[in-house]
């Protein structure tokens, strides 16, 4: 049989992208698996999408992640979009189905398995999100389709906190509600679940925690945030003072990785190398 030097292709489309990590997972996956995949991390300049989209069919690139900034304008290149992408309204994942791209959006669905390794669902719970941004809203939209009964916004910018909440009223069958994010703001006590969806925290301002009143979290919330970058947000150790159970960002977003490279091989995640090697590069190993 003669030997194929050509390897498979996917990758991620952003700007700025220089300091994304989800390569260095997706190829620890890929080399624990035999796969002979590569992980390209490409800097796609806002107004240059379609090229890049185009670009990617002409190599039958087996899919693609997106970020910032292409996320939404995505959605006019590809031909078909899961149920929760097509709510959310924003793709952070592509599939190549033999030159048909299919969209989803894996940032809700890895976040809701971080939950779910720790033992909690978002079913019958009231879930209090701080931030309507692009995390925030994959979250709340996941949370709702996974039965939660009530989603509170709190949002700096009110019009995109209400938007959100006609969004999930709309879309979902839970109640939703809009709390505007002012200094000190409450946090209700009959949440289950509180969740950091803004990127407040994330490294380097790792002093930086959302201006809320600490002393509304009771030990009977779960808390989580999105920040990956640090385990330990000055977020979540307000949160673990006051008896909370936390769950940091880590999760998500190796788990998100992990439905992507599912997605693209049909190969079971390797999680725990995946998960590893993040640990690694963020200096995380103890
Ligand atoms: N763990 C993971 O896998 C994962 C996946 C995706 C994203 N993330 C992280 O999630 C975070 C948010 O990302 P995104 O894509 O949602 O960003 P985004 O669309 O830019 O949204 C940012 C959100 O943060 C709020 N915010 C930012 N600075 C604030 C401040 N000083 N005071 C109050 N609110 C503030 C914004 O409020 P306004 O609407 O009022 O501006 C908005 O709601 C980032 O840290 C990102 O790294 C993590």
């Amino acid at each position: 049989m003669s030997k194929c030097y050509r390897s498979e292709l996917v990758g991620a489309f952003g700007c700025p992208i220089d300091e994304n990590p989800t390569g260095v997972m997706e190829e620890a996956a890929f080399r624990e698996k035999n796969l002979d995949y590569r992980y390209l991390t490409v800097k796609v300049n806002p107004g240059d999408l379609q090229a890049a989209m185009e670009g990617m069919k002409a190599f039958q690139m087996k899919g693609i992640n997106l970020t910032i900034p292409h996320k939404v304008e995505v959605l006019k290149y590809l031909d078909e979009l899961s149920p929760a992408a097509e709510i959310i309204g924003a793709v952070n994942t592509v599939i190549n189905r033999e030159g048909r791209l299919y969209g989803e959006n894996t940032d809700g669905k890895g976040f809701i398995q971080s939950l779910e390794e720790e033992g909690i669902s978002p079913s019958g719970k009231r879930v209090t999100v701080i931030g309507a941004g692009g995390a925030a809203r994959a979250i709340a939209v996941e949370c709702a389709l996974a039965g939660a009964v009530k989603v509170t916004i709190i949002n700096r910018e009110e019009e995109r906190g209400k938007e959100l909440v006609d969004l999930l009223k709309n879309k979902t069958r839970a109640e939703a509600q809009f709390i505007p994010f002012l200094s000190g703001v409450d946090i209700a006590q009959e949440t289950d679940i509180l969740v950091n969806a803004t990127s407040i925290g994330l490294y380097p301002d790792c002093d930086q925690k959302p201006d809320i009143n600490y002393d509304t979290i009771t030990s009977r919330m779960a808390v989580a945030d999105v920040i990956f970058n640090d385990p330990n947000t000055q977020f979540l150790a307000e949160a673990k003072k006051r008896g909370a159970k936390v769950i940091n960002g880590l999760g998500m977003l190796v788990n998100q990785g992990a439905l992507n490279f599912e997605m693209w091989t049909g190969v079971k995640a390797p999680v725990d190398v995946m998960k590893r090697v993040l640990k690694e590069e963020f200096n995380l190993l103890g």
